[in-house]
């Protein structure tokens, strides 16, 4: 996720560019530059590093004259936090400068076309395509160009243009990412949320996908997909900048449960291309893979629980060991680890001082390694040969929800496409595959959907006691995920057991009101723990179960069910993880904790 900013007006645009990127810095932070036009020339400043940097280099715009320009800040997806990556990028003739949020996801295809016909290509990013597309649609007719560029393009995009034949122009394109055009008086402007608008003005126009804008010092045009001129409601801002950082929700947390299905789809959808999966980031050869001996996962905190569910699918369809072991333990043990094994490292900071450590000892044994981290450019990603980046956004709750499922969405794909590869699959299960992968951020929508009394039921099986979770095989992966989320953001504290385990011990624990939360998604073993329901509730035991829907025979023994929508049972703790989210969300509302920044907890562990 990037923030987009564009100004138009008889000001200078260069300040008021750089006071909007501060309001969206929030949308990503690791690089940050700006454009304007002046007497039909287009001036560029850009930066690695925080916005301070930009205002510095620009002597806080003093020295970027010129009344129209276009702003952007960057949360690095292809090509790490650089000068050269960060935008705004410029085309070849100079003509033009485009700032864009989002993923092209067919981005490999048209670069080498472009560069086939004489492009020459400067940054590592997607975004570069459409500068360069536009050079070459342009013949005189701005908005003609920009049809034909946005036509090229697959994927997500909020586009900012600008260009030096058109001066006092800016051109605003959206498809799947939000664009939001202000209205001033003798002055207009677009971005990429509200933040940066309510400074100038609280009228606002909320473009939709496959609409584009012209906005000059005096009009705003808007267009639908055809090029056709279409009115649109002005609206009236009326949240607060805090509010709009938020995107409306209370916390970020539930801002980042909720936008779980894009930042799926952002992991998975430029990986699947025409039935097939690319991993265009990950070297290894069929020769490779099949001398695999062992894989060993290692990570921390929720990335390990998400290795943990991941091993079900790798094992199943590779024939692979595989070995999860927390990053603190694996560090100071005694590593098995050879040539023969290949090491997945899991994290969403990749600052993870321990996963660190762990990897170093891995790679001096000999270990090859793939690293699935969110942040381009971090210390992890730096150390390996082959990251697949889970392109989630930024996670700002310290409690991770997204990071945790694009992490576990990147190793079923990563499953599949190894299973595949060293062609232990049939064409047939290998489509079956790809389908269900790219079923799982519409079946995460259909749970946030179908849960809506997760509050109440949170308000029930929070009775300040300690909570059981229970699951078996990937069912119980997700219990161990979902209990720590209620742990560190509710302060309740909840244990994960393995549900065959009750009767070898823990079941002692078990009194009268106990909440247990009984998953029972995977269809193949769902039966073996709706007998432990039977058992704990023998012992006075409430239970709150979980259960794929159409599952009628859980109602006969839990007090609540939440169903979740069926998925292949390998894959299905990536959708039974985000009740249990909202789950101690609401917990953690009722106990009125700090929930985005839990007590004693920091979003990355840089030390040990
Ligand atoms: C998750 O909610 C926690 N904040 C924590 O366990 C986290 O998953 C762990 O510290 C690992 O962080 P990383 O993914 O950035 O390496």
């Amino acid at each position: 996720m990037c923030g987009i900013v564009g100004f138009t007006g008889k000001q200078n645009a260069a300040p008021i560019l750089l006071e909007g990127l501060k309001k969206l810095e929030y949308r990503g932070y690791d690089s940050a530059g700006i454009a304007v036009c002046k007497d039909g020339v287009i001036s560029v400043s850009k930066v690695s590093g925080r916005i301070a940097n930009l205002c510095e280099k620009t002597e806080n715009g003093a020295n970027m004259p010129g009344h129209s320009g276009i702003g952007h800040t960057r949360w690095a997806t292809h090509g790490a936090p650089t000068d050269i990556n960060a935008h705004p990028h410029m085309s070849c003739d100079g003509r033009f400068s485009i700032v864009h949020n989002g993923i092209i996801e067919n981005y490999l295809e048209l670069r080498e076309e472009l560069t086939a016909k004489g492009y020459a290509f400067r940054s590592q990013t997607d975004t570069e395509v459409i500068v360069h597309l536009l050079e070459m649609y342009y013949d005189g007719d701005l908005k003609s160009a920009v049809m034909k560029t946005t036509s090229r393009l697959e994927g997500s995009y909020a586009i900012g243009v600008l260009c030096a034949d058109c001066p006092g122009t800016i051109m605003a394109v959206r498809e799947a990412s939000p664009l939001i055009l202000g209205i001033g008086v003798g002055e207009n402007f677009f971005a990429s949320d509200v933040t940066a608008l309510v400074a100038y003005t609280r009228n606002a126009i909320y473009l939709d996908d496959g609409e584009f804008a012209e906005l000059t010092p005096e009009r705003i045009t808007v267009y639908d997909c055809t090029g056709t001129v279409i009115q649109k409601p002005v609206s009236r801002i009326t949240w607060s900048v805090e509010a709009a950082e938020k995107g409306g929700y209370e916390h970020f947390m539930l801002k980042e449960i909720m936008e779980q299905p894009r930042a799926v789809k952002s992991a998975l959808a430029p990986r699947i291309q025409n039935d097939q999966i690319q991993l265009d980031d990950f070297s290894f050869t069929k020769e490779d893979l099949r001398g695999i001996k062992k894989i060993v996962v290692t990570a921390c905190g929720s990335a390990y629980y998400a290795g943990c569910a991941g091993k079900y699918a790798i094992e199943k369809l590779c024939h692979i060991p595989v070995d999860v072991q927390l990053a603190s333990e694996l560090r100071y043990g005694e590593p098995q680890i050879d040539s023969g094994t290949l090491l997945i490292v899991l994290s969403q900071s990749g600052e993870t001082a321990d996963t660190i450590a762990a990897m170093k000892e891995c790679q001096s044994l000999g270990a090859r390694v793939l690293a699935i981290v969110n942040v381009v450019g971090s210390t992890i990603a730096k150390l390996v040969d082959n990251t697949l980046y889970t392109w989630a956004g930024p996670e700002i709750a310290v409690a991770t929800t997204k990071g945790y499922t694009t992490q576990l969405s990147v190793l079923y794909l990563f499953a599949v496409y190894a299973a595949h590869t060293m062609e232990l699959l049939s064409q047939q299960e290998y489509l079956r595959l790809i389908r269900e992968l790219q079923s799982i951020p519409q079946k995460i929508q259909q749970t946030l959907d179908m849960n809506i009394t997760l509050p109440q039921l949170a308000k029930k099986y929070n009775t300040g006691h300690s909570m059981f979770y229970i699951g078996r095989n990937t069912d119980y992966a997700a219990a161990l995920e979902g209990a720590l989320k209620m742990k560190e953001i509710s302060y309740i504290h909840a244990e994960a057991y393995a549900a065959g385990e009750l009767k070898h011990g823990t079941i002692a624990l078990i009194d009268e009101g106990q909440s247990v939360i009984a998953l029972c998604c995977n269809r193949h073993i769902a039966e073996k723990t709706m007998n432990n329901i039977v058992e704990v509730k023998a012992r006075g035991a409430q239970v709150l179960a979980l259960a794929v829907k159409g599952d009628r025979a859980v109602l006969a023994q839990a007090d609540d069910v939440i169903y979740i929508p069926g998925l292949d049972p390998l894959f299905q703790s990536v959708a039974e993880i985000i009740p249990l989210q909202l789950l101690a969300y609401y917990a953690a509302k009722e106990n009125g904790c700090d929930i985005d920044k839990p007590k004693n907890l920091e979003k990355s562990v840089t030390v040990e």
